[in-house]
């Protein structure tokens, strides 16, 4: 009864087949956000308030979308943004990502709470693909200190530190799903005193240091080459306070609907922030990102449009991997350049640096 994987048109359809074929405790754990799930529903439709403004008679014959994130070249402007737990949906885990990034030269985020181990999927990758680490700060710092300097020594590129979850959110669904085997190598990264009764994501979170503060920016900077960008960041203030402290990229996300229950979209964010980089110079200074709710490559050329650097996309892949392992990766990621090119053909735009704000007709999104 399962469709096959070419019935498969957009991302929306990986989530139906993976809600279907995948273990409940598992789906719980992908698919819940937090609370009434408010958050997790607007950073798809915020998308849904922003209209296009194309150009027309524009020469679209041969369309690029490849830029660079962080300094590493790309072929389309989004990256698979670090999910924890991977084998809960397929036996492989994270490397059936790893695998998919790199046939589509995408880059990879790995999340501290990987079920394969960090060094499994550094050594996953192929011919030089980059990857970024996902940083969940241990109230030990030698451990963090550690795994930075592991990550380092291993060739990834970007230290993205999750500035969003002191706490973990409460997301019903995992919790009542009653989580009792999460495959994962928690040990790793200090986790004790795991509580099952709250469901996978809170039990193996104890860990996280809630201290973690403006203060500590500086130390991050002084134990690593690699850049930083702060993942979770939801406002202006917020991102000036990043630049002024010198790390190199935020990415405006909360954390797909999982955190902070009625916090406003990255898109929304991006709308914000934006402007007020631009007047202050300090658009030259930092790379920003988005992710939550990119499921369509207008999303993605929404957030182009508005600043953003490129987006990050996380349960879609999560899904596309549960249901079919790395071919529904892959043509899950085929999807979207399709959807990439005919879009940037429609709206009159040839190549990434032809995307700007006038393309848009975000009204709607900045009103509310
Ligand atoms: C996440 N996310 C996340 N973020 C992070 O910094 N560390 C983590 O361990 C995880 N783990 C995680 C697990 C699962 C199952 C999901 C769905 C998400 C958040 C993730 O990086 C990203 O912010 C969102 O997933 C983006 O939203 P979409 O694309 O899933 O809508």
């Amino acid at each position: 009864k399962m469709p096959i994987l070419e019935q498969c048109y957009n991302l929306m359809d990986f989530e139906a087949v993976a809600r279907g074929v995948m273990k409940k405790t598992a789906w719980a754990y992908y698919s819940s956000g937090a609370d009434d799930e408010i958050t997790m529903r607007e950073n798809h439709s915020a998308f849904h308030k922003i209209w296009f403004r194309p150009r027309v008679l524009v020469d679209v014959e041969n369309i690029d979308f490849s830029t660079t994130m962080l300094g590493t070249p790309v072929s389309i402007p989004f990256y698979v943004t670090a999910t924890a737990l991977g084998k809960l949906g397929n036996p492989e885990g994270e490397v059936i990502l790893t695998r998919g990034a790199h046939k589509h030269n995408v880059i990879q985020m790995i999340p501290t709470l990987a079920s394969c181990s960090f060094d499994e999927i550094i050594d996953a990758a192929e011919g030089g693909q980059c990857q970024w680490l996902q940083l969940y700060v241990n109230k030990n710092r030698d451990i963090t200190k550690k795994i930075i300097e592991h990550a380092e020594a291993r060739g990834c590129k970007g230290l993205f530190i999750t500035v969003d979850a002191p706490q973990l959110g409460r997301r019903e669904k995992d919790m009542r799903s009653k989580f009792s085997d999460t495959g994962s190598n928690v040990q790793s990264t200090g986790g004790d005193n795991v509580d099952r009764s709250q469901g996978a994501a809170r039990a193996i979170s104890s860990f996280i240091d809630p201290s973690l503060s403006w203060k500590d920016i500086p130390w991050f900077l002084s134990v690593t080459k690699m850049p930083i960008i702060l993942k979770g960041v939801q406002c202006v203030e917020d991102v000036i306070r990043a630049a002024d402290v010198g790390v190199h990229g935020v990415v405006l996300s909360n954390h797909g609907g999982r955190q902070l229950d009625t916090a406003r979209s990255g898109i929304e964010i991006l709308a914000e922030v934006m402007p007020v980089l631009r007047e202050r110079g300090l658009d030259k200074k930092i790379e920003v990102y988005i992710d939550g709710g990119v499921r369509r490559a207008t999303d993605i050329i929404k957030a182009l449009c508005l600043g953003a650097k490129g987006v990050g996309i996380g349960r879609p892949f999560l899904y596309a991997m549960s249901a079919y392992g790395l071919p529904g990766v892959d043509r899950a990621m085929q999807l979207l350049k399709d959807e990439m090119e005919m879009n940037m053909r429609l709206i009159g735009a040839a190549r990434v640096e032809d995307l700007h704000p006038g393309l848009v007709d975000a009204r709607a999104l900045v009103a509310g």
